[in-house]
């Protein structure tokens, strides 16, 4: 088998970039930014044309950066109006239900005008203005690209929550923004289930002090109840709506949203991304990193609460005028075809999706695969986490026919678009390798202890950025001491990616995972820090430690050490709580996959447990757990062992 997969002529002859046209542009991107984002930055519409184009500092104590300053624009203007003289009456928005027996809806750029305007109008007469939060929290449903757009057109910055968060995380994100707006749905139907989002929202405003409204969305018209005066139902607001709205002049380092994410310490943080450069740069990856042509459909399965949905089913496409694919529904429901019946449906031309759903998929077997007709895809992705070969293979062969080259696209909420990434007809892909850097994207990779740059071009260590992109994120939302902390201060004048990494030979990376003490479940990224404090929040729990360990399908699974509080015992019924206390605590997507109980954690003498060993151990890595003589108590390490063997 050969170890690069180049494109095939054809598609190389009528690719955005080919070989050349990469080389050049990549290398005046770098070598001269402001020229080159000063070009590409006209790709948008500017109500006041920028004359700055690049300021930005990565200097310890003095971080800030801002790009296109001066300029002045509207995002939903530009995802939505701009489109309105040549294709008002090309489909926007395909919508595809949870359920394949409901009818899909297909939404022209000229009803997406109307639908935003009139959100846009609901929330103006609700008090929501220019710089005020709105919180979505949302099913996959089109109100949920109206209610992001909506808020773009009016200057309210939006945070969403995945609907897959509970009614704590819900709450904590609203007073974390101080929204004055909650937007949810009654329900959220996902793979034939459907989970009370109003309920969870009214739990959540129970722990919620400040004045905040509630917009109703009906889905499914189930049953919910209803508080005067706070509740507000979209559907019944939306007859009277005006259809016009005139969209707000933002400034282009306005914040457009918040999204809050993982990291290794504390509670999650509110990742702020801006107007203008965030959008230049989800137009300009959309149409080169998927080399996105006019007509084509393009198929995103992420969920909007991710950033992964910010920028490629929303923004990215739309600013494009692309046709967007949102889907509902799960991969295995009513069975494992569903992808692909979709694919075949809507005609599909660029798919782009997990490794965790390719794994899941593959391991059902190629016959739910070949039933459908795949031939109008000419483009495969995946985001998120590592991919192996193995899941690199079948993707390649069985859904792609050995047709489609295969974009590998490392990113982060953080960098708001993609970083590392082939341009699919300019660089061969190697299978696991997310490739070169995009325009604009200087990597380098650092050892890690000294932190001097590693100029040879095979290296293996950190994972930096040198120098600023258009869509990296501004600040962390009220504390930017902790952006600084966070991102810039292990290893000065470079923003730090938390991924470890390696160069090869001929200058592809490979991500070889996080470094910290973030873990990446089935592509969702999580803290062991918030699941652990989710733990000992319970009464009969002392302490707890959570590390991730490799899972077949989900990549990484979530492995928590638990010591209990003295006089309680281990028992099934104690797990089972624990387990339902963690998805009460945060949401499904944080309940651990396996808990073992630990009479004591391995901790130096100063207090620090060590994690390297609870992750050896998780591992069944017994032999290499180091040097454990620092510890204070080294026999802890013996009792786990014994545990952790008699569970296999
Ligand atoms: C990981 C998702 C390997 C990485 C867009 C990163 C990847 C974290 C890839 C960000 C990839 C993302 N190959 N690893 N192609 N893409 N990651 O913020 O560890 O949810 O730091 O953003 O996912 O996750 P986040």
């Amino acid at each position: 088998m050969p170890e690069t997969y180049p494109a095939s002529p054809d598609f190389i002859a009528n690719a955005h970039a080919d070989a050349d046209t990469y080389e050049r542009m990549y290398a005046q991107s770098v070598s001269d930014p402001e020229g080159f984002w000063g070009e590409h930055g006209k790709r948008i519409d500017w109500i006041k044309p920028y004359t700055v184009v690049k300021n930005t500092s990565f200097a310890p104590g003095n971080v800030d950066i801002k790009w296109f300053e001066d300029g002045t624009l509207n995002v939903a203007a530009n995802c939505v109006d701009r489109h309105l003289a040549e294709r008002a009456d090309q489909v926007a928005i395909i919508w595809e239900p949870d359920s394949p027996e409901e009818e899909a809806k297909h939404i022209t750029y000229r009803e997406l005008h109307a639908e935003v305007c009139k959100m846009a109008n609901i929330y103006k007469d609700l008090g929501v203005g220019k710089g005020d939060r709105v919180v979505l929290y949302m099913p996959m449903i089109p109100e949920a690209a109206y209610a992001m757009l909506a808020c773009a057109r009016i200057g309210a910055i939006h945070s969403i929550v995945f609907a897959g968060f509970s009614a704590d995380a819900l709450g904590a994100r609203i007073n974390g923004s101080d929204a004055k707006l909650l937007v949810t749905a009654d329900y959220a139907p996902r793979g034939g289930r459907s989970t009370p989002l109003k309920s969870n929202a009214d739990a959540a405003l129970l722990n919620v002090f400040h004045d905040c409204k509630m917009l109703v969305v009906k889905r499914t018209g189930g049953q919910t109840t209803w508080t005067e005066d706070r509740d507000f139902d979209y559907n019944a607001l939306r007859e009277t709506a005006s259809a016009e709205c005139a969209a707000e002049e933002m400034a282009a380092e306005d914040p457009l949203f918040i999204l809050y994410t993982s990291g290794s310490t504390g509670q999650p943080k509110g990742v702020v991304h801006s107007t203008g450069g965030y959008l230049v740069f989800a137009s300009m990856t959309h149409q080169y990193t998927f080399d996105y042509h006019d007509g084509d459909i393009f198929w995103c399965t992420a969920d909007v609460g991710w950033v992964t949905g910010h920028s490629y089913i929303v923004y990215g496409p739309l600013v494009n005028g692309a046709t967007t694919l949102m889907f509902e529904g799960v991969p295995t429901y009513p069975d494992a075809s569903r992808f692909w019946q979709v694919c075949e449906k809507h005609r599909v031309n660029q798919f782009y999706t997990a490794p965790t759903a390719i794994r899941a998929l593959m391991g059902q077997g190629d016959d739910y695969v070949k039933g459908s007709d795949l031939s109008s895809i000419r483009l495969l992705g995946t985001v998120g986490e590592p991919i192996n070969p193995e899941a690199w293979n079948w993707y390649n062969d069985v859904v792609g026919g050995g047709r489609c080259p295969i974009v590998d696209t490392w990113w982060q909420t953080e960098t708001g678009g993609h970083l590392i990434t082939p341009l699919p007809g300019a660089i061969p892909t190697k299978p696991g390798s997310a490739t070169k850097p995009f325009f604009g994207v200087q990597p380098v990779i650092l050892e890690p202890t000294s932190g001097e740059e590693i100029h040879d071009t095979a290296a293996e260590g950190v994972l930096c950025i040198k120098d600023s992109w258009p869509a990296q994120m501004r600040t962390v939302w009220g504390d930017h001491a902790r952006f600084e902390k966070t991102y810039f201060a292990d290893y000065k004048g470079y923003y730090f990616t938390g991924d470890g990494c390696r160069r090869d030979e001929d200058g592809y990376y490979w991500i070889t995972g996080r470094v910290d003490d973030v873990i990446n479940v089935s592509g969702h990224r999580m803290g062991t820090a918030e699941v652990e404090s989710a733990l000992v929040a319970h009464v009969k729990v002392a302490e707890a430690a959570v590390v991730g360990y490799p899972h077949d399908i989900k990549g990484q699974g979530i492995y928590a050490y638990v010591t209990l509080m003295n006089g309680e015992s281990p028992s099934e019924e104690l797990r089972k709580e624990l387990e339902v206390w963690v998805r009460t605590e945060i949401g499904p997507i944080a309940k651990p996959d396996l808990i073992q109980w630990a009479p004591g954690l391995p901790k130096t003498r100063s207090g620090k447990i060590m994690r390297r060993i609870l992750r050896k151990i998780a591992e069944d890595d017994f032999g290499a757990l180091g040097d454990t003589s620092t510890l204070a108590d080294p026999s802890v390490v013996d009792d786990l062992i014994e545990n952790r063997m008699n569970k296999l």
